[in-house]
């Protein structure tokens, strides 16, 4: 260290630049980009990513210790996939015990093919065409998201994901809260987007030349706000709304002569009782904003590339019966695909079966905790894919993926955001919560169907029947080893039951989305199992005399 404080290394004075060279030929461009991170030279994923350092085999052999640790884990969901996948990293030894035949849980693709038989015995086999999918659970996974993370260290391949497209619609029916002309009819979503951003821009402009927000906004500001609010609201000098290109054309701009002529605008007070504006909000959000991404060829991608990637065996048709912690154990037995019971034993283990279902399953768990899990409410979802002979959304209307979103029981329609100018095509018909998904799953299929494309048919017409080949619903509260499509919490900050949870019963964990702030997502998954895989290890690599 000279006196200045820097350090001589062999060529010039260590200035900062000089620093990170140093360092780079040391750790590497790792090294280089933390360092940058923590002298606040580049944004950090940490902004917007949980720390987290995947257990090590080092761990143990720092400890001069090998691990043999076992470790039971129940449900091949996201959650529990992950749990094992980590800690596999360390060399611990997993066992994963699942009810379906199939890994992914909620994560679930729904092909050609694939056969359902719910609770209440309705029995389905998707006949959509090769190549056609819907992800009946998850399907979108805006790019914060640990989830990608994920898939870029296993490989899965991703695409965008349209969550928001300009020229899908707007369509509210006639009810409360919903009137006037521009109700029982579609509207392009840029339409009303553009008119509402004119209006509020152009009263705003009005209230500043009105000195109504002087006592709020300075001068200078004041001028900077009418700048910005022409531009926000494309006014016009007089800062007065009269329409805009952004609304799109009544005749396209082309060549020649051809200059385009824009639509009129709708009235303030139309677009205000069609009530449009319920809409905006949504896709801003933290997690609906654009861009986002879904994995090439179905969500299951991922669950199936966690399960190709652990070394440990996975049971499928792993029904658990019974659940016992004991001291330095967890034992569980469980009747297999043939019927036959088995019971298998670990160290430790990691439980991510529904809180609602896992409340049912006899053993010792402290009452508490049962009635804990007990009291968590599962949430009524459904979903219908429908699959059309000709992609008429593309062909005639000009939707290249997005989302149409109604007022109707149907909730919102979804345009699929792959195989696009292709043949067929398959759209999400729905996708409800609440009691419209418990109307919808009450009916047979085929009277879902055919809700689905009357309702469909009010925004896109009769091309909606004509077109139509065939469907495939799914309504979680329904289907077996779920019965819910995610927990519904009302608060978790004060809530006994989720404060309960997040503590292990002796050598037992609990993981899933539902133990996660992140409720509803592939990342409270992963995020709650990143959690219970620091502290199982923590706890292991403290234990002495293993
Ligand atoms: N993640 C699900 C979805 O995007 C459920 C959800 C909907 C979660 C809306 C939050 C907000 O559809």
């Amino acid at each position: 260290m000279n006196s200045s404080g820097e350090q001589d290394a062999g060529q010039g004075p260590l200035t900062r630049r000089r620093f990170l060279q140093v360092l780079g030929t040391v750790g590497g461009a790792g090294a280089v980009l933390a360092t940058m991170e923590a002298l606040n030279l580049v944004p950090s994923a940490r902004d917007h990513t949980t720390p987290f350092q995947p257990p090590r085999a080092s761990d143990f052999a720092l400890q001069g210790r090998v691990n043999n640790t076992t470790v039971l884990v129940l449900g091949a969901g996201i959650a529990g996939l992950c749990v094992a996948y980590e800690l596999e990293k360390a060399g611990y030894r997993c066992e994963v015990l699942e009810a379906r035949d199939r890994p992914g849980g909620r994560c679930w693709t729904v092909r050609g093919g694939t056969r359902e038989t719910d609770l209440d015995g309705v029995a389905q086999t998707a006949q959509f065409a090769y190549g056609q999918y819907m992800n009946a659970g998850p399907a979108r996974i805006p790019q914060h998201h640990t989830t990608l993370d994920y898939c870029r260290e296993l490989g899965v391949a991703i695409e965008p994901f349209a969550n928001e497209n300009a020229d899908a619609y707007y369509y509210n029916e006639s009810a409360q809260g919903f009137d006037g002309p521009l109700v029982d009819r579609r509207l392009r979503r840029r339409v009303a987007r553009a008119d509402y951003l004119g209006y509020v821009s152009e009263l705003l402009t009005k209230a500043i030349d009105q000195h109504a927000l002087d006592a709020s906004v300075g001068a200078a500001d004041q001028e900077a706000l009418l700048e910005f609010l022409t531009s926000f609201g494309a006014l016009n000098q007089q800062g007065r709304y009269v329409g805009s290109d952004r609304r799109g054309y009544v005749t396209p701009p082309g060549a020649a002569n051809l200059s385009g002529v824009v639509g009129k605008p709708y009235t303030l007070s139309d677009l205000l009782a069609a009530n449009f504006g319920v809409y905006f909000p949504f896709e801003l959000g933290w997690d609906q904003a654009m861009m986002m991404f879904q994995p090439v060829g179905g969500m299951d991608r991922i669950p199936h590339a966690l399960a190709a990637a652990l070394r440990g065996t996975i049971r499928y048709g792993a029904q658990v019966q019974q659940i016992t912690v004991a001291d330095d154990r967890v034992e569980v037995i469980f009747t297999g695909p043939d019927g036959g019971s088995l019971k298998v034993g670990a160290d430790y283990c990691a439980c991510t079966i529904p809180p609602n279902l896992l409340a049912l399953i006899p053993g010792n768990l402290p009452a508490d905790v049962t009635s804990a899990l007990s009291s968590v409410v599962p949430m009524s979802t459904g979903k219908m894919g429908l699959q059309f002979r000709r992609r008429f959304w593309e062909e005639d209307e000009r939707i290249f993926g997005g989302i149409t979103d109604t007022n109707l029981d149907i909730g919102t329609i979804w345009y699929p955001s792959y195989g696009y100018l292709g043949e067929k095509g398959v759209l999400i018909g729905y996708y409800n919560y609440f009691e419209q998904s418990d109307e919808y799953a009450a009916l047979p299929p085929e009277q879902r169907e055919r809700r689905a494309l009357d309702q469909g048919a009010k925004v896109h017409g009769e091309v909606y029947k004509e077109e139509f080949e065939n469907s495939f619903s799914v309504h979680w509260t329904k289907i077996r080893h779920s019965e819910g499509g995610w927990a519904l919490w009302e608060d978790r900050a004060t809530s006994p039951v989720y404060k309960a949870l997040l503590e292990p019963v002796g050598r037992l964990y609990f993981a899933g989305d539902h133990l996660s702030y992140v409720t509803a997502w592939q990342h409270g998954a992963f995020e709650s199992a990143r959690h219970v895989v620091t502290a199982l290890h923590q706890r292991v690599l403290t234990e002495s005399g293993r």
